[in-house]
Parts: structure tokens; C-alpha cells; sequence
């Protein structure tokens, strides 16, 4: 396998760690600052001796490096900064997406995209129509980070471990998004018979206000090891082809009632990419909070000059 992952900042330097330490293959990591990449993937094959890890890690600032890639990986672009939303991000990161696009498609036809740079739904949707590939081969990261917010709330407030709970949170990954109590089990136990619904309620929207509350705290720049774990968790999906079920930003052909849209929805993950959108039964209040999040993905989307 041939990774690249494009932006060595915090999330794509992270990205690349672990994909090193998992030994998935060859990694690329390129960024347009010289000699950063170069750097960060020297230091980081330098710890190969010491964790065990063989691979080529190779920095470049140059797309040549990045041919025949299986999977491609797009970080760049801007954090937001404290007090700032996802959105307010879209004008520079289109330009920053699209222009990665441009570069690395052609250079890799049959790659997978999973694109990270916020504001995520639209970021993805940029690659999708940029790249002119198949849906199932461009998705977004950001349900399997959501739903491990959640998963880890809930479980701190159980006392229990983090394996134990297992949860998704769709829709589009901003304020909108949805997290399913009625989905959410401890060991197979219902969450709403262990936490009562106001201290659930509140869980809920700790975990909607995740990415914001680690931003508030760091100052600058955003949170970059939970979305790398959660990359690499999709980037193990496919390399394995494991047909795991995993909640991710894809492309909607009428499933869930959407067209044209891409937002988080359960997915089968494996070595073709999206290989099935999974469509659960959600209740009415459910449904309706996963329309009012498609809708201010596509208000959203409207804002992006083609
Ligand atoms: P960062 O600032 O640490 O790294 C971004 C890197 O992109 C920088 O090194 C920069 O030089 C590079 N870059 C900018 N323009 C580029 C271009 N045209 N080509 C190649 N590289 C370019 O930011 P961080 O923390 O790594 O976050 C990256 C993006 O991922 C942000 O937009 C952030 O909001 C988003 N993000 C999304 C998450 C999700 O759940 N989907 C989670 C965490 C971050
Ligand atoms: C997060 O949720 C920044 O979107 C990123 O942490």
C-alpha cells in the first residue's frame, strides 16, 4: 500500500505516526512549507528502531512523490481559532482542497480520498466534485472522532471502560450533528436505562461542542490526536478490508431521502471504499434532526464557487 497524506501539520504528522507504527505501508507526507515534511518524516523514522516499525516514510513538497497512491489523505488547510466555527473556514480551505485536488488526482486515478479539513461535509464535497471520482472512493472523517467524544463521555460517566460503549453520531460535523441515545449501549445495555436523559442531554452536547472545547483550551490550533486515531481507524478498514461499520461523511444517491449531499451516515468501510450506506431506522425526531443538518450542510455547500 501507498499512503500519502497531504498537510503535515498537527493532524497529518499525528496521521502519519501512526500509520508508521501500524505498518500499513509506504507513507507520504507532503505540505507546501520546504523542508517541514522532510523533516517530520525523517524524525519519525528515526523512532522505527526504537517502536519497531519498518516503512518508507518519504516529506516532499512535491506531488510527483505522491503517484500510484492507494489511499489519499487531506489535512491541509486551516484550524480554527478560539471563538471561530468550522464554517467560517469554508472560502480558504475550498481553495486549499481543490487545489490539492487538482494536483494529486492525477497523479493517483484510483485512490481512495478521505478528506479531513473542515468544514468537514463541504470539504468532501469539494474533493467529490473536483475529482470527478466514483462516491464510494471519496469520504470524510469525522463520525468515527464525534462518536468517540461521545463514547468517551458517556463511559467517564459511567466508570467504565471506553470498549464497553458503543455509540454513532451522524448528520454533518459541526452544531447540527446528531448523536442516537437510542443507538448507544453499554456492554448491550440501552444508555437511557443507565444515565438519566438530563445528564445524557448534557453528554450530548459536550460531545457537539468537543472540537470546540479542545480549541478553547489549546489556544491555538485545533485537536489532532483523536481525529488521527480516527483516521487511521478508517484507513484499517480499508487496507484490511474489513467491511466494518463505521459512521462516515459519504456521498447520499437518495439514501436517508438525500441527493447530491454528503453527510455522516453509518457506512461498510472495506477495500473498495464506501461499499454500503447502511440505512437504520431513526424515529421522527431523529430523522428530523438529520434533515435539519443535511439542510445547513447544502446552505453551506451553496457557498463554494466551483
Ligand atoms: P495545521 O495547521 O497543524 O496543519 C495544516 C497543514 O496544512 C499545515 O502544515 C499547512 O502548511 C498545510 N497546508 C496548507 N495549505 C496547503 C496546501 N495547499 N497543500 C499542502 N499543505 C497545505 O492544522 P491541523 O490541526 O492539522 O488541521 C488540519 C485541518 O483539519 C483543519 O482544517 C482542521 O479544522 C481539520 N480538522 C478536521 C477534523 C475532522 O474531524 N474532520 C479534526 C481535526 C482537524
Ligand atoms: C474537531 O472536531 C477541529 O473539527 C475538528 O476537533
Amino acid at each position: 500500500m501507498k499512503i500519502t497524506v497531504i498537510g503535515a501539520g498537527n493532524v497529518g504528522a499525528t496521521t502519519a505516526q501512526i500509520l508508521a507504527e501500524k505498518e500499513f505501508g509506504d507513507i507520504v507526507l507532503l505540505d507546501v512549507i520546504e523542508g517541514m515534511p522532510q523533516g517530520k518524516a525523517l524524525d519519525l523514522i528515526q523512532a522505527g528502531p526504537i517502536y519497531n516499525f519498518h516503512c518508507n516514510i518519504h516529506g516532499t513538497n512535491v506531488y510527483e512523490d505522491t503517484a500510484k497512491s492507494d489511499i489519499v489523505i487531506i489535512t491541509s488547510g486551516l484550524p480554527r481559532k478560539p471563538g471561530m466555527s468550522r464554517d467560517a473556514l469554508l472560502k480558504v480551505n475550498s481553495e486549499i482542497v481543490k487545489s490539492v485536488v487538482e494536483q494529486v488526482i492525477p497523479k493517483s486515478p484510483d485512490a481512495i480520498i478521505i478528506v479531513v479539513s473542515n468544514p468537514l461535509d463541504a470539504m468532501t464535497y469539494v474533493a467529490y466534485k473536483v475529482s470527478k471520482f466514483p462516491g464510494e472512493r471519496v469520504m470524510g472523517m469525522a463520525g468515527v472522532l464525534d462518536s468517540s467524544r461521545l463514547r468517551t463521555f458517556i463511559a467517564m460517566e459511567l466508570n467504565v471502560s471506553v470498549e464497553n460503549v458503543q455509540t454513532f453520531v451522524l448528520g454533518g460535523h459541526g452544531d447540527t450533528m446528531v448523536s442516537l441515545a437510542r443507538y448507544t449501549t453499554v456492554a448491550g445495555i440501552p444508555v437511557t436505562e443507565l444515565i438519566p436523559k438530563d445528564k445524557l442531554d448534557a453528554i450530548v452536547r459536550r460531545t457537539r461542542d468537543g472540537g470546540a472545547e479542545i480549541v478553547s483550551l489549546l489556544k491555538t490550533g485545533s485537536a489532532f490526536y483523536a481525529p488521527a486515531a480516527s483516521i487511521v481507524e478508517m484507513v484499517d478498514a480499508i487496507v484490511k478490508d474489513k467491511k466494518k461499520i463505521l459512521p462516515c461523511t459519504v456521498l447520499c444517491n437518495g439514501e436517508y431521502g438525500f441527493d447530491d449531499i454528503f453527510i455522516g451516515l453509518p457506512v461498510k468501510l472495506g477495500k473498495k471504499g464506501v461499499e454500503q450506506i447502511i440505512e437504520i431506522k431513526l424515529n421522527e425526531e431523529e430523522f428530523d434532526a438529520l434533515q435539519k443538518s443535511a439542510d445547513a450542510v447544502k446552505k453551506l455547500c451553496q457557498g463554494i464557487s466551483f
